[in-house]
């Protein structure tokens, strides 16, 4: 009686610490409870997702489901996270929010791209850019001979729009307005204005706020506040600043920062990116391969390239991209 009750006892301590996920697993299991996190779902890992136990009621507890495939029906929350990688969760008929939501290949072909349907095209053929004979293509509102582009994915490959005209991307150097202007892998300075490497300024040097770009890996752009000796304010200027990480215990609640994602089954936080030599390598390569086969990408979409397997990035650069993706992102590995 006693040896049963001590192995009762056992039996439920092993079944309580899976449930709790005790810091044994980094990561929930097919089937299993899982706590949705924010932004991302990776608490449940790349291939599976934390969706609802019922399909039609969110409020019902969340498991890690597989990721849903294309042309099936979900359900429009979390609408990257739940269908597979390079598809999205969208209404059937684009525009008509009333219509069933299901799993489409969207938005990831640019100007000249090929496509079968509008929603292909970046912008779901919300940013007048349409699959007209199997090729996404840029049709103005206005008729207008000398209006060729109206932002930087109605030009073709890797050129801007400047004052409707498309043009080459700035180069190291060149002139810019924001980083869609300048080649990939640059960034633009906010104080001169020029095109320059990503992650090239050093621990104390000047940047622009908010943008981690221009900063060596492992750093960031932040605000710093001067004082006169008297203790009134001074003076603000933002400079590269070392990454600072949250330690909480319990980020589902308390949430993380920019740069960190939350995982559900440890509760801690984790950098969503790799600051290492090696991803370095990675970006390069990619950067190079994107630039060598002139697909559309942008400086905007850096840590995110559309990963459908039509888009030109996954035909001419796959390699390259899940390269990038294994060396570059906690959240494409965490679980493996
Ligand atoms: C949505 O799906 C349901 C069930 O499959 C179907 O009965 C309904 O006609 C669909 N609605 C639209 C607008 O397609
Ligand atoms: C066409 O667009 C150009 C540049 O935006 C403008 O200068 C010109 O007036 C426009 N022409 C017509 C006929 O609207
Ligand atoms: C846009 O074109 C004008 C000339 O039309 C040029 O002076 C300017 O530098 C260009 N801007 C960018 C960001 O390339
Ligand atoms: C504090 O010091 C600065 C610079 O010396 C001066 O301009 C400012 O008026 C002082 N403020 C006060 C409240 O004394
Ligand atoms: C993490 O803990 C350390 C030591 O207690 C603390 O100095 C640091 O500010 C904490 N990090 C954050 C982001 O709060």
């Amino acid at each position: 009686m006693k040896l049963f009750s001590l192995i009762l006892t056992i039996g439920l301590l092993i079944n309580s610490s899976q449930c709790l996920n005790n810091g044994n697993n980094k990561c929930f299991k097919l089937g299993e409870a899982c706590k949705y996190s924010g932004d991302f779902g990776v608490s449940c890992g790349e291939h599976l997702a934390c969706l609802p136990i019922d399909d039609d009621d969110e409020s019902s507890e969340h498991i890690c489901k597989e990721k849903l495939k294309l042309g099936e029906k979900c359900k429009q929350y979390n609408p990257i996270e739940v269908c597979e990688s390079g598809l999205e969760c969208h209404p059937t008929i684009i525009d008509d929010f009333s219509s069933n939501y299901t799993c489409i290949e969207s938005g990831f072909a640019g100007e000249g791209e090929n496509c079968y349907s509008d929603y292909n095209c970046v912008g779901f053929g919300i940013l007048n850019l349409k699959c007209i004979d199997s090729k996404c293509k840029f049709e103005p509102t206005e008729k207008n001979q000398s209006i060729e582009c109206s932002s930087f994915f109605t030009c073709p490959g890797l050129k801007k729009c400047n004052n409707s005209k498309c043009e080459p991307l700035s180069s190291l150097g060149d002139k810019c307005e924001s980083d869609y202007d300048c080649f990939i892998g640059g960034t633009c300075s906010v104080e001169e204005k020029i095109c320059v490497e990503r992650y090239s300024k050093k621990l104390g040097e000047s940047c622009l706020y908010e943008s981690d770009t221009e900063c060596e890996f492992g750093l960031k752009c932040d605000l710093e506040t001067h004082f006169f000796k008297n203790g009134t304010f001074d003076y603000q200027e933002s400079k590269c600043v070392p990454l600072v990480y949250s330690n909480t215990t319990n980020c589902i609640e308390d949430g993380c920062l920019v740069h960190e994602f939350c995982n559900g089954a440890t509760n801690t936080c984790n950098s969503i990116k790799k600051y290492t030599n090696d991803c370095k390598e990675a970006e390069k390569e990619r950067n190079l391969c994107y630039t060598s086969n002139n697909c559309m990408f942008s400086n905007e979409y850096y840590d995110h390239p559309f990963l459908n397997e039509n888009s030109c990035l996954m035909k001419k650069c796959g390699m390259e991209t899940l390269n990038y993706l294994n060396k570059c992102k906690n959240t494409f590995t965490f679980c493996d």
